[in-house]
């Protein structure tokens, strides 16, 4: 859609790094941001999206059927995140809105905190980090506070796309381990450069000493990894989750742990977020939990900025949205 962007109102639905303010207001756009550091609540977030014809959201953002119909007169919808799940894709495509999105910006980011979650539950740490804040290290004990070695183990990466492929790097490269994948299409890139095999989602589970969730949330993923799931993996393996907490099923994953089917969990999501602070996984010695910061580094934030004003600001400029989740509404 060509237009002049001095006609053009984006609304930004939270302060954002100002990359892609800027990237927007030197092309002339008006520019207005949510000025609160919370989440807006939908109503609020629908009167503000219908002053504007472009708007810029963030995953806390419910962008349902009712929104979307309040809001049909939206030219593009553009996320800043590679996840897109708060956004109803089919109601959003049938309206012919465009809704764009930022992959490829927080992948090494994302990667790195899985990494990090990997090596932190197989050692414990966050557990003995708060056990020294209590007064408990007395003396050092022989057969106490023993983790486990990532060397040569399996790796079994659930979704094997950008942000799987640079954890599976990682774990290839510092510790020797055996990649397996998990996809609902082969990815034959990644097969070549890290020696990874694709198995069945029982092979996953049956095989895997990692195994890291990458996938994106959906109505096939949500609740995948339950009781039934858990009971199948080893009792020596760990859990990871830096995609979504609506993947994993946290009573299920609770009572996992306690029986002992998986020795441990590091997880950068929940369900709900945020976590209550009374959630009995946060004082389990062999879980680490973060809150949801896998994208934030300077750098991948920075990204994920210009990605998501780049969608809006091409999108009137050239006619066309660089990272466009529904191609169906768009001829580019
Ligand atoms: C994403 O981009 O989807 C992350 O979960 C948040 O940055």
């Amino acid at each position: 859609m060509k237009k002049n962007p001095a006609e053009i109102k984006v609304f930004v639905t939270r302060e954002i790094p100002e990359v892609g303010i800027q990237l927007l207001k030197n092309e002339g756009f008006h520019v207005s941001v949510w000025p609160h550091d919370r989440p807006m609540s939908p109503e609020e977030l629908i009167e503000e999206a219908k002053k504007a014809n472009a708007v810029l959201t963030l995953l806390t953002d419910r962008i349902d059927v009712h929104f979307l119909n309040q809001c049909s007169h939206l030219n593009i919808i553009s996320q800043f995140a590679v996840g897109y799940d708060n956004i109803n894709i089919p109601e959003a495509t049938r309206l012919g809105i465009p809704v764009g999105y930022a992959p490829g910006a927080m992948s090494d980011a994302t990667a790195d905190i899985a990494f990090g979650l990997m090596i932190a539950v197989s050692r414990k740490m966050f557990h003995m980090h708060k056990s020294i804040a209590r007064g408990e290290w007395t003396y050092f004990r022989p057969k106490a506070n023993l983790g486990i070695e990532l060397k040569n183990k399996t790796l079994g990466i659930f979704g094997l796309g950008r942000i799987g492929e640079r954890m599976a790097s990682r774990c290839n490269g510092a510790y020797d381990m055996k990649i397996i994948y998990h996809n609902r299409r082969p990815n034959k890139e990644a097969e070549k450069l890290l020696n990874a095999r694709l198995v069945s989602f029982e092979d996953l589970l049956r095989e895997s000493d990692v195994l890291s969730v990458h996938c994106t949330l959906s109505e096939d993923t949500r609740g995948i990894f339950n009781i039934d799931r858990f009971s199948k993996m080893r009792p020596t393996s760990i859990f990871i989750n830096t995609a979504r907490g609506a993947i994993h099923n946290e009573k299920d994953l609770l009572s996992a742990l306690e029986k002992e089917m998986i020795w441990g969990a590091g997880l950068d999501v929940t369900n709900p977020e945020p976590m209550h602070s009374d959630n009995p996984l946060l004082t389990m010695p062999n879980v680490a939990i973060l809150p949801h910061i896998g994208s934030a580094t300077v750098e991948a934030r920075n990204e994920m900025s210009r990605l998501a004003a780049l969608n809006i600001s091409e999108f009137y400029k050239n006619d066309r949205v660089p990272n466009l989740v529904n191609p169906e509404v768009l001829s580019q």
